[in-house]
């Protein structure tokens, strides 16, 4: 028998690789001067080509203003985030993501074809190339044939299904994902948290999914990203050393899914 093994504590740095996604010394906040909420205090992290990082942390903490922040939305107010090499200044085309709320981010107007190759005239991608691209993203999200159908057409986790296809069609290297599985139900949740999975060891993508919810920021992750205290910081990083394969149940009964889990709300309680 080979004994249990354990899990080990990461580091902010990459296990190994090329640098893709470098956030350095990075803080943020709203408003300015001495009216400045501070949010953030010198986050730092790198990530790796075709890593997958979570971001766990209690709900205000600071996990959508990080992704904010990430995806060139909003400035830092002090340190850099960069991608490739390329310091971010706004939305960046190696840069996608995918928010909780589908039912907002998607047009109900667009068919989910329309709505998959949409953001991709902005780039300068020509019509036949963007219904092609549009259709090899709705294939491999699990939705070949159903771009005529409209949003409202479709359930939740379908309707999550096309945000995530329209990140992947626009060809990103990083996938930033904002608790993507909130708003649908428990099996719809765990179908879409395997298909997150499979996409990542099927293309590669390099993915940032920041959640409050400890086991599946574990269930996912190749290194979890443990942020608490006000303004948030780096608490702790854990290498969970699954590999690329997951299982709903053996996965989560595994030794090392039980030690991060109480390792990380044993930490979180003392936030
Ligand atoms: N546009 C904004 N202006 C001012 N404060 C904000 C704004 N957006 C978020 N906040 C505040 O920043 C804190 C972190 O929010 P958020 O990043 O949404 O947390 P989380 O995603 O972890 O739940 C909260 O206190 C929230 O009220
Ligand atoms: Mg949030």
């Amino acid at each position: 028998m080979t004994a249990p093994q354990s899990i080990h504590t990461g580091s902010l740095d990459v296990l190994g690789g090329e640098v893709l996604l470098d956030v350095s010394h990075v803080s943020m906040g709203y408003g300015d001067g001495e009216h400045e909420k501070r949010i953030l205090e010198d986050l730092n992290l790198k990530v790796g080509h075709s890593e997958f990082v979570s971001i766990v942390g209690p709900s205000g903490v600071g996990k959508t203003t990080l992704l904010r922040g990430l995806s060139g939305l909003l400035p830092p107010k002090r340190g850099t985030v960069s991608v490739a090499g390329q310091t971010i200044t706004g939305p960046h085309p190696d840069i996608a993501a995918v928010f909780q709320d589908y039912s907002r981010s998607l047009m109900p107007w667009m068919t989910t074809r329309e709505n998959v190759a949409f953001p991709l005239q902005g780039q300068g991608v020509g019509r036949r190339e963007r219904n092609r691209r549009a259709e090899e993203s709705l294939e491999e999200v699990g939705l070949s044939g159903q771009g005529d159908k409209y949003p409202w057409e479709m359930s939740g986790g379908m309707q999550q299904r096309v945000a995530i296809a329209r990140a992947l069609a626009y060809h990103a290297k990083v996938l930033l994902m904002d608790e993507p599985f909130a708003s649908v139900d428990a099996q719809t949740r765990f179908d879409l948290e395997d298909l997150v999975v499979n996409l990542r060891e099927a293309l590669g993508v390099t993915i940032v999914l920041v959640t409050h919810d400890v086991d599946e920021a574990i269930y996912l992750a190749d290194r979890v990203i443990v942020i608490a205290e006000k303004p948030a910081t780096v608490v702790d990083v854990i290498e969970t050393g699954f590999g690329t394969v997951r299982d709903q149940v053996d996965t989560k009964a595994d030794p090392r899914f039980q030690d991060a889990r109480g390792r990380i709300l044993t930490r979180l309680r003392k936030a």
